[in-house]
């Protein structure tokens, strides 16, 4: 359950953001280390262009360890494009420039036989690796499978995943490995009212501070705006009186 001081230092964190200027952001890479509250927020159809970009960025390794095999641009569009919103479920996060550095998607069994399993499926773009996000999506989607009455998640990997087995086995999943691939299963509790409440303020954190850096992008592009209307008219003011 999100504490009210987690809930207090998060806000903080989002208000710092707004206030930092652009110039002082555009440089520096992601922060080194996860801060104390990861906004994961649950992704709907018009994200799916940034969806797609984000897998766009994937290099050609990466995209063979997210979906399995070799994976061209065209093939990566037409998974984006494929993702069925009312079905399943997509998290993602946003750094403060709003661009999509992680999503995970929980794909839920077509066949109603099968309706208490999800598969899940990750990436990380590689300057926001090793902070803990791909951990931090695991367990957001764990958490909202419980709650969907999920009782088995599982992952698809290739042996050769280190950190993606890492990730479910720190989770408590098995893992079983065949040949070059592997599958992890993770049984997951009953839904609970602290289950629930927590996915309900993690969501609504996620969402103010998606709003929260949008309003900071508007706000720094239209006084970037205002600034060159301003030298613009010195200019102009310069070279008439010249
Ligand atoms: C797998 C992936 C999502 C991990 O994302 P991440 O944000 O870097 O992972 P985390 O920072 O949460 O690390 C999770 C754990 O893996 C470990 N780990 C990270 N990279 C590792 C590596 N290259 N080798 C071994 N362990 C590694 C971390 O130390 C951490 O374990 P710990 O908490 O016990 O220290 C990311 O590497 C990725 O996008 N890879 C390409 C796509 C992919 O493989 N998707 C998974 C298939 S569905």
């Amino acid at each position: 359950m999100v504490d009210p001081k987690t809930l207090f230092i998060a806000s903080l964190e989002a208000g710092r953001e707004f206030l930092r200027p652009p110039a002082e952001r555009e440089d520096t890479q992601e922060p080194r280390s996860a801060p104390s509250i990861v906004p994961i927020r649950s992704l709907g159809e018009n994200h799916r262009e940034r969806i797609a970009q984000h897998l766009l960025k994937l290099t050609p390794h990466d995209r063979y360890l997210r979906f399995g095999h070799w994976t061209h641009d065209e093939q990566i569009q037409r998974y984006a494009d494929s993702i069925d919103f009312d079905r399943d479920e997509i998290f993602g996060i946003y750094n403060r420039k709003l661009e999509l550095i992680a999503v995970a998607h929980l794909a839920y069994a077509k066949d109603q036989q099968h309706d208490s399993c999800a598969e899940f499926g990750v990436s990380v773009l590689s300057s926001a690796r090793g902070r803990g996000y791909g951990a931090r999506l695991f367990d957001r989607a764990a958490m909202h499978a419980t709650n969907d009455g999920v009782s088995l998640m599982f992952i698809h990997a290739l042996s050769e995943n280190a950190a993606m087995l890492k990730i479910a086995r720190n989770a408590g999943a098995i893992v079983e490995r065949d040949g070059m691939e592997s599958e992890a299963y993770l049984r997951l509790p009953p839904a609970s009212l602290d289950s629930r409440v927590s996915e309900m303020i993690e969501e609504q954190i996620a969402q103010t501070d998606y709003r929260l850096k949008s309003q900071a992008k508007s706000f720094w592009s239209f006084l970037a705006d205002l600034q060159k209307i301003r030298h613009d008219t010195i200019d102009a003011n310069q070279r008439s009186s010249s």
